[in-house]
C-alpha cells in the first residue's frame, strides 16, 4: 500500500483517555480549531460552532450535570453502551472527558440535516491535526446523548452555544499521559466492484 506522512498520522491516531494534567499551547489550539473549520461541509454551509473550554472549574461543573442528566435522560431499557455510562456516571472521579483540560463542542444550527456529518468530518480533522503534532484526542459522545436535558443546555449557554443549536459531539484534547493501543480492525468491513 501507498505510505506517506497523512496515512501514517491517520493509522497512528488513537483515542486518549488517558490526559496530563497541563494545558495546551494557544498555538496548540488554534492550529486544531482552524483544522476543524477546514473540514468539508454540505453545500459549503459552515454552519458550525466550535467551542472550546479550557476552563477547569466550567468543565468540572459541565460534568457534575452530566452526571445528574444520566439519572434523568438513559431509561432502563436504552442501549448497553449507555446504561453502562449511566453506571460508569455514578462512580467516584467520574470524567466524561477524561479529565483532559481542553474540551472542543461541536454544534450546529438546528433542523439542518447534514449537522452531525459536517461536525464528524470537522472533529476527524481535530483528531489528525492533533496526532500530528504530538497531542491526545478522543471523540465523547455525551453531551450529543444529554442534549435535551434543560441543565445541561442552560449551562452550554451560558458558555455561548446558542439554545437553539444541534449539539453535535465533542474532543477531549489534551498532552497523553498513557497510550491507547491500537484496536484490532475487523475483517470483511471493505466490498470493491470494480
Ligand atoms: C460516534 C463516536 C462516538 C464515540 N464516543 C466515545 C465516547 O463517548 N467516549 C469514548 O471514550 N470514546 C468514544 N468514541 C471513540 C471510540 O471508542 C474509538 O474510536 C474506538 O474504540 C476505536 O479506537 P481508536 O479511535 O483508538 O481507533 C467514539 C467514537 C465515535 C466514532
Amino acid at each position: 500500500m501507498i505510505q506517506n506522512e497523512v496515512l501514517s498520522g491517520l493509522h497512528a491516531r488513537r483515542s486518549t483517555r488517558s490526559f496530563q494534567d497541563l494545558q495546551i499551547e494557544p498555538e496548540e489550539l488554534d492550529t486544531l480549531l482552524d483544522a476543524a473549520i477546514w473540514a468539508p461541509s454540505g453545500g459549503n454551509n459552515q454552519s458550525w460552532l466550535f467551542t472550546a473550554i479550557q476552563s477547569k472549574e466550567k468543565l468540572l461543573k459541565l460534568n457534575e450535570l452530566v452526571k445528574e442528566g444520566y439519572q434523568h435522560w438513559v431509561p432502563d431499557d436504552d442501549y448497553p453502551g449507555k446504561l453502562a455510562m449511566r453506571t460508569a456516571s455514578q462512580k467516584e472521579g467520574f470524567s466524561f472527558y477524561y479529565h483532559a483540560p481542553t474540551l472542543i463542542i461541536t454544534s450546529n444550527r438546528p433542523n439542518y440535516e447534514n449537522a452531525m456529518a459536517d461536525c464528524s468530518l470537522a472533529l476527524e480533522n481535530v483528531f489528525l491535526a492533533a496526532q500530528s503534532i504530538g497531542i491526545g484526542s478522543c471523540y465523547i459522545n455525551h453531551l450529543h446523548w444529554l442534549r435535551d436535558d434543560g441543565h445541561v443546555r442552560d449551562f452550554l449557554f451560558e458558555l455561548g452555544i446558542p439554545k437553539e443549536h444541534a449539539i453535535c459531539s465533542a474532543a477531549a484534547i489534551g498532552y497523553i499521559k498513557k497510550e491507547s493501543s491500537p484496536p484490532r480492525r475487523r475483517e470483511g468491513t471493505i466490498h470493491i466492484v470494480r
